[in-house]
């Protein structure tokens, strides 16, 4: 498919599921290249990180763990300084290694706000990764540990990723057209 429309909305392919798979593969290795026979924790941050952290999870040989925190601040096609928390880690992290798995980093604004919640928190270490990066639109000044593929400031669609709740199942990821 080369179009999808949702709602009042046009789509067009971006980045196909080829070059997104090689990308997560070498995520994966990168990440088992660092922790080899640790044990990490992975936590998703739900909802658009579905795609994204059974595919790694597919890929990656070593020993981990899974878990998931839900946030939210994407309103429609802009993101929103508002974070909501629906819901918490619920797994103890202390005095573990830590990789926090990001379907996409926009503005920054949820990733701070994930910082907030655990910078109390004694870890062994802390690796942020995220599949998709906007360096046009990132305003923080936190570094991100590991980065599969960065994208233009539009919109995107696909792979994990919603507009308004559909378009999460698509296998590839789409753009807005404008
Ligand atoms: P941020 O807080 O602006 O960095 O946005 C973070 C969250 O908003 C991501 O984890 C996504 O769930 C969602 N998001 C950001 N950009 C997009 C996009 O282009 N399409 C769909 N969701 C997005
Ligand atoms: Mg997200």
């Amino acid at each position: 498919m080369n179009k999808i429309k949702l709602y009042n909305k046009e789509f067009i392919l971006y980045i196909n599921h080829n070059k997104i798979q090689e990308s997560v593969k070498n995520i994966s290795n990168n990440i088992y290249n660092f922790y080899k026979n640790e044990t990490p924790i992975f936590i998703g941050v739900l909802s658009g990180v579905i795609m994204f952290m059974s595919d790694l999870l597919k890929y990656y040989p070593g020993n981990c763990e899974v878990s998931f925190i839900k946030l939210n601040s994407y309103r429609g096609i802009r993101s929103s300084k508002k974070v909501v928390k629906d819901i918490k880690i619920n797994i103890n992290i202390i005095n573990r290694h830590v990789v926090i798995l990001e379907d996409i980093i926009d503005t920054g604004n949820t990733l701070e706000v994930l910082l907030n919640i655990i910078k109390n928190k004694p870890l062994k270490s802390l690796k942020i990764v995220s599949l998709f990066f906007k360096p046009g639109v990132f305003k923080k000044k936190i570094s991100i540990d590991i980065i599969g593929i960065n994208l233009s400031n539009k919109f995107v669609i696909g792979y994990g990723l919603d507009y308004n709740g559909l378009g999460r199942n698509f296998r590839d990821l789409y753009q807005l057209k404008s």
